[in-house]
This record gives C-alpha cells, sequence and structure tokens, in this order.
C-alpha cells in the first residue's frame, strides 16, 4: 500500500492509499464513523462505513481517544463538498497508539494562558498551523529574495562581547575567566565587519532581549533578518526593504491562500501593499501626533499608540525617517542637513501592527563613531574591532532589521505576537 501526505491526496483520486496520522476529532452516526485526519501536511475525513470497513478496524474505532495514533487505509474520493475537494472512504485502521486519557485540549475553547501552559499540544491545532505555516513561507520568502539579489549570508554570533542595541535590555551569561557574555540583541555590528569584506550580506538568527514591557509585541526570544549594504545609502536602504517586502506579501498571498482564508484574514489590506510607501519624517509625526492630543515632545521614540496614529490615514506601510539621535543607537549616521537627527527610517506596519523593521545609514566616520561611543558610555575596548571597520577602507552603508514574529503578526492578522513564534519567551513564560 502506497503511503502519501494527505497534502498530496489529488494525485490519488480512487486509489488505495494509506495516510499516517492522528485523529483530532471523531463523530459516530449508527452504522458510520467519521473521523478527522491530520499527518501534519492537511487534514480530511475519513469516512468508515461498516459494511466496507475491516471489522476489527471499525469495532475499534469506536474506542479511539482524541489524538490516537493511527495508521489509516483507505480510497481517495473526489467530494465537492469536503473542505479539500477529497474524503477518505477508509477500509482499515492499524493505531499506533490509543491514549489512555482524554486529550487536554478539547473542542470547546479554552483561555489563553491555558492553550499557552500547553503550547507543546497546542502546536497540532489547525490555528497554530496555519500561523508556523505562514512563517515558514515567510523565511523561504526572505532567502529566495537575498539569494536572487546576491547578497551573502553571514551567521552572526549569539554570545558576544559587545553591546549591540541598547544596554537597558541585555541577558548575559557568566563567561569563563572573560567576565560576561551577552545574548546577542542584533547581529548588525558583526554584519558591518562581513559587509565591509562581501559587499551585500544578510543574516538571519534568534536575537534576545530582557524587555521588561507585557505588550503584545515584545517577545524576549525573538528571530530578525537584517541585510547590511556597502555604498548604499538611507534612500537606497528604503527601496531594498520594500522591495523585499513587496516580494515577502506576494509570496505569502500565493503561498498561504488556505492559511489565511483559516484566520479569516481581509485579504485587501495585504493586496494594498505597493510600492511606493510612505516616508514620514519624524517631525512631523510628532506634529501630527500632538495635534491628535499625544504628550509626545520632540526627542522622544514613538509608543505603541503612537505608531498606531501614524499609519492610520495609510493603507500600506509607512517609513517614519530622520529620528532624533538621542532617540536612536550609537551607530546611526548623523544627518548633515540636521546634526540633531541621524539617517534613519523605521517602517511601520498598517493597521497598528506597529514597528516591523528599524534600519538606517550607519556612521561611517571614525571620530563621530568613537564620539557617539563615548557619549553612550559604551565600554571602548569591546568596539576595538567595530571602529577598525571605519580605519580602513571605511565607505557609506546602510542595513536594517525585520522582526520575524511582528512581521507574521501583521501579515496572520493575528492579536498578539506570542503566536507568532512554536515556543515564546517573554517576561513571565519560559515553560513549556
Ligand atoms: O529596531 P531594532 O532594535 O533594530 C536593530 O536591532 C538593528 N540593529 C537592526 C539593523 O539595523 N540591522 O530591531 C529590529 C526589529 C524591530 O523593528 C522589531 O520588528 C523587532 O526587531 N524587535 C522585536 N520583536 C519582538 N520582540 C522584541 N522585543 C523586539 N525588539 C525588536
Ligand atoms: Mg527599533
Amino acid at each position: 500500500m502506497q503511503r502519501i501526505h494527505i497534502a498530496d491526496i489529488g494525485r490519488y483520486e480512487d486509489k488505495e492509499i494509506e495516510i499516517a496520522g492522528w485523529l483530532y476529532n471523531i463523530r459516530s452516526k449508527g452504522k458510520i464513523h467519521f473521523l478527522q485526519l491530520r499527518d501534519g501536511s492537511a487534514r480530511i475525513q475519513g469516512v468508515a462505513v461498516e459494511q466496507e470497513c475491516d471489522p476489527a478496524s471499525f469495532a475499534a474505532m469506536g474506542e479511539l481517544k482524541m489524538e490516537a495514533s493511527l495508521i489509516v487505509t483507505g480510497k481517495v474520493r473526489k467530494d465537492d463538498r469536503a473542505p479539500g475537494g477529497y474524503e477518505l472512504a477508509v477500509s482499515g485502521i492499524e493505531i499506533v497508539q490509543n491514549p489512555a486519557e482524554d486529550y487536554p485540549i478539547a473542542k470547546k475553547s479554552h483561555g489563553i494562558d491555558f492553550l499557552l501552559e500547553h503550547r507543546h499540544l497546542w502546536l497540532r491545532s489547525s490555528r497554530p498551523g496555519a500561523i508556523l505555516k505562514v512563517r515558514d513561507q515567510a523565511i523561504r520568502s526572505f532567502r529566495n529574495f537575498y539569494h536572487e539579489q546576491g547578497f551573502l549570508l553571514i551567521d552572526t554570533p549569539i554570545l558576544t562581547g559587545s553591546i549591540g542595541e541598547n544596554a537597558g535590555t541585555l541577558f548575559s551569561v557568566p563567561y569563563f575567566d572573560l567576565g560576561e557574555a551577552y545574548l546577542a540583541q542584533t547581529g548588525q555590528l558583526y554584519l558591518e565587519a562581513a559587509c565591509m569584506a562581501f559587499g551585500n550580506v544578510y543574516n538571519f538568527g534568534p536575537t534576545f532581549r530582557a524587555e521588561k514591557s507585557k505588550t503584545r509585541r515584545h517577545l524576549t526570544e525573538f528571530w530578525m533578518l537584517e541585510a547590511e549594504a556597502a555604498y548604499l545609502d538611507n534612500d537606497g536602504n528604503m527601496k531594498l526593504q520594500e522591495e523585499m517586502i513587496c516580494r515577502l506579501v506576494e509570496d505569502v498571498l500565493s503561498g498561504c491562500g488556505e492559511e489565511l482564508r483559516l484566520l479569516e484574514r481581509d485579504l485587501d489590506m495585504l493586496k494594498a501593499v505597493k510600492p511606493p510607501f510612505p516616508r514620514v519624517d519624524y517631525a512631523d509625526a510628532v506634529k501630527l501626533l500632538q495635534q491628535r492630543g499625544s504628550a509626545i515632545k520632540w526627542g522622544d521614540d514613538l509608543g505603541a499608540e503612537d505608531e498606531t496614529i501614524v499609519v492610520e490615514s495609510h493603507d500600506r506601510p509607512v517609513f517614519v525617517v530622520n529620528y532624533p539621535k538621542q532617540a536612536k543607537a550609537f551607530y546611526m549616521k548623523e544627518n548633515p542637513a540636521n546634526p540633531e537627527t541621524v539617517l534613519c527610517a523605521d517602517l511601520l506596519a498598517p493597521e497598528g501592527y506597529g514597528e516591523i523593521i528599524g534600519g538606517s545609514q550607519r556612521e561611517d566616520d571614525f571620530d563621530k563613531l568613537l564620539t557617539r561611543i563615548r557619549q553612550e558610555k559604551l565600554p571602548e575596548e569591546a568596539y576595538g574591532w567595530y571602529l577598525d571597520l571605519r580605519r580602513y577602507g571605511s565607505v557609506p552603508h546602510s542595513g536594517f532589521g525585520i522582526g520575524l514574529e511582528r512581521t507574521v503578526t501583521w501579515l496572520c492578522g493575528t492579536h498578539h505576537i506570542r503566536e507568532a513564534i512554536p515556543f515564546p519567551r517573554t517576561l513571565s513564560r519560559l515553560y513549556p
């Protein structure tokens, strides 16, 4: 008997096949059992009619518990009423394991805390499945895009000796005789070294921030894709991001139609994502926010509510450019037109999803960079290698980092970032 994946079922119409998977629900009506089956690739209904099924199998079906693992044989039947267009006329089952206990996640709705506590099982449900498939598609889209653009993948270290972004949100671990190591908040500084070696580079990996904020946008462990390009200015940097985001949305729309339908995502919102994305100067954003009653002052970073207001009148992502120096990291290039600001851009997703990309042109002038390191009271000795990049063949260069989970949250139209990663790590969660 040929074992197939449910996702490929359309190729086996009227054939006898076998599926190895799990039972996620069963309903019985007289002499018929309806088995809801999944094998990880997709879901299908198996229909077992007493006269057409092996008698031992049929009898055993009455005893099956939810999430029993099964190997099911049957004939593939076209059925236009079935969700995937097919159902399985079941002729027999082999039980791999029938659980002794009831499965904790029932059909009834559970509270979010219960589901998070059972995340290891919740992953089997259709909604997490759909979100994680969108995540997988997003990662493939990014990788394909950068590969096609000729960017070299550089894996940057996770244990680092220098602060990448913000001293306030570092995780540190004891590191032998060398004192403390930090878990990377970003791979950027190392990516800049690779950029001077290879021109156009990117990385993709986990990053860590000891965020004390309990919001729907913050994880303590999240995945970031960063790109860095030599001889690219802030404007070119934004164009690259625009192209990447448009490609991403196209790939998700074409590759995850079923998942987006299951998530009840408003597709028109995603279809509107086309270049060019509006660019709003930070100073104008502050004026707008003040008119709207926000207490924000020039110099402050935008809060989540501010970001929502800034994108309100737009149907696509919005760049907010040229933030004040004091609101941003030390490595951003001073804006020659207004030295109080830096050449940077945050990309805010529409519909109130907030900042998904942080990017900038980098300070390529040795003296200015050293001054910034000193102003921020960063330990100078840890940045010797980084300053070397401005000593030997410094060039204008720019880059950015996109947070995968915030992006997936937006693409899926889900409320909270914790659903966009298989096992979320937050201020209050390390289990499972
Ligand atoms: O804006 P951030 O801090 O930028 C950097 O780390 C730069 N070094 C990137 C670069 O230029 N190479 O972070 C980039 C993105 C944010 O826009 C957001 O999407 C995501 O990372 N992010 C988080 N996602 C989830 N939880 C958190 N605590 C996050 N902090 C940042
Ligand atoms: Mg940022």
